[in-house]
């Protein structure tokens, strides 16, 4: 092989290596739910991603649920505070009674697991900015649920006290720990279509 045939190769394999590495280290349950192109995009992630709140009664696999709050994770917060805590809910008696507290979210108990995404001001360097902290977070594990064929739902609990207080009960937060949402998962047992919201009306050049 010629040095530049050689180069090229070089590159080809190192390509493919870039593609392929990430895949190796998805759990094997992601890894058979992803196309054998890989996991989803994330362009694709977010222009297909609905709100899914059926679930099959498959439960969900520890390695995948951990993905998924890995990519939460890796979210930007205000001076990189990371303020997010998370209360995994799989106990069937709690979520029997999230429904209780959020009537809008009643449909937890029939899910195989949720997830309690919770601010800690303790963790706070830069005061004030621990919900936009958490928000991010929240919704990269959306898109990340999506993007390994889960199916998710945002079900909001802050600012409103009493699902803030019912929450707090539910779970034993302590004082300075904030539910901010209860993100509630499965391998879905419904299919929303995708809805294209772009609005250029949105949009404003340089001023109002
Ligand atoms: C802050 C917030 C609170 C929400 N609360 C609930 C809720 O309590 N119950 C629910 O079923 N969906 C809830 N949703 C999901 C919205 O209803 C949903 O995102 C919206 O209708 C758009 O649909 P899509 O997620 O399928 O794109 C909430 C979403 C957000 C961002």
């Amino acid at each position: 092989m010629s040095g530049n045939g050689f180069a090229t190769g070089r590159r080809r394999l190192l390509r493919l290596l870039a593609l392929a590495l990430p895949l190796a280290f998805l759990p094997a349950e992601a890894r058979s739910k992803t196309p054998a192109a890989g996991p989803m995009g994330a362009l694709e992630a977010i222009t297909t991603r609905r709100s899914v709140r059926k679930y099959t009664s498959e439960p969900l696999a520890e390695e995948t649920l951990r993905e998924v709050l890995r990519c939460g994770m890796q979210a930007p917060s205000a001076c990189n505070e990371q303020p997010w805590q998370f209360i995994v809910i799989r106990d069937r008696k709690i979520l029997a009674r999230v429904g209780d507290i959020n009537p809008y979210a009643g449909f937890a108990k029939d899910a195989p697991v949720a997830v309690l995404v919770c601010g800690d001001s303790r963790l706070e360097k830069c005061e004030g900015y621990w919900a936009q902290d958490c928000s991010n977070c929240a919704m990269n594990m959306l898109l990340a649920a999506h993007a390994l064929g889960l199916g998710a739902v945002w079900t909001g609990i802050y600012p409103l006290p009493d699902r803030v207080e019912g929450f707090r009960r539910l779970c034993g937060l302590p004082a300075e720990v904030t539910p901010l949402a209860l993100l509630v998962l499965g391998h879905p047992a419904e299919r929303p279509k995708p809805e294209d919201r772009f609005n250029p009306e949105r949009i404003h050049a340089d001023r109002w």
